[in-house]
């Protein structure tokens, strides 16, 4: 039987940035094997809540709980920081980030970058990292350019290459903050196969995206934030097929192509 416990939940999160509220109160459960997406307009909140899952930022009230684990805090409100360092390396190197800029080291290959945080911050033995990190690459369609620089790899590739990256890490769940945007539309589709293929084989992963058929396809629980709130949310057919709120109405016609 699966474990029920979530391996990601936030309860009532609040963040603001000085005096601007960001996120007003956000409630998410992924269970494992679960796939969640975010949609909302452009400064909805949705990397926001990214980056506060994995502690990337702060948050000023509510919790981040990491397999049954709350985030033990120190301080209030601006003032509230993670009180444990390890608790935030442990959350950090188990929720792994892929970012719409790719983010690879350029003066390491591609296999230095997929093998580098297993090594450096794991500690993990270099020979069992390459193995697995050369069996990463396969498993997104990039065997062949382990030892090429990220320069000489085209934009879909460098994705792959850090898709790669995250999963070399063999973390409790992925996020993904649009990994398509930066990419063209044919390359976009090679990564839009390796998402699908990760959810596929029952990976948990938070995807912020403004693919709609992404979302549609790759997930089964979409997230609608609308200035910092859940506007709607609920299993993808439901949510794209009959959206209840106006807003979210608004949103769609709005991004349909
Ligand atoms: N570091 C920061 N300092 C101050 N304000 C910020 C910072 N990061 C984000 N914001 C503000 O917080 C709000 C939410 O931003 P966020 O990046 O989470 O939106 P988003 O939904 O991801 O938008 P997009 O679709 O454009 O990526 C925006 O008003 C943004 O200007
Ligand atoms: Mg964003």
């Amino acid at each position: 039987m699966p474990d029920p416990t979530p391996v990601l939940e936030i309860r009532d999160l609040h963040k603001a940035y000085g005096s601007l509220e960001v996120l007003k109160g956000v409630d998410l459960s992924a269970r494992q094997g679960q796939v969640i997406s975010l949609i909302g307009s452009s400064g909805s909140g949705k990397s926001t809540l990214l980056r506060c899952c994995n502690l990337l930022e702060d948050s000023q009230a509510g919790d981040v709980v990491f397999e049954g684990d709350p985030v033990r805090w120190r301080g209030e409100g601006l003032g509230r920081h993670p009180a444990d360092p390890r608790q935030v390396v442990r959350i950090r190197t188990n929720l792994s980030m892929v970012f719409q800029q790719f983010n690879l080291w350029s003066h390491l290959t591609v296999l230095q970058n997929v093998m580098e945080a297993p090594v450096q911050v794991l500690g993990r033995e270099p020979a069992e990292v390459e193995a697995k990190a050369r069996d990463y690459l396969d498993k997104v369609g990039i065997g062949d350019k382990a030892d090429r620089w990220p320069s000489e790899l085209s934009g879909g590739q460098q994705q792959r290459a850090a898709i790669a990256r995250a999963l070399c890490m063999e973390p409790r769940a992925l996020l993904f903050d649009e990994p398509t945007s930066a990419l063209d539309p044919e390359l976009e589709q090679e990564v839009v196969r390796v998402i699908r293929a990760l959810a596929e084989e029952g990976r948990t992963m938070l995807l912020v995206t403004h693919d709609m058929n992404m979302a549609r396809d790759c997930s089964d629980h979409v997230i609608f934030l609308h200035k910092g709130k859940i506007e709607e949310e609920g299993a993808p057919a439901a949510l794209f097929g009959q959206p209840k709120s106006e807003r979210l109405r608004g949103f769609l016609s709005a991004t349909a192509a």
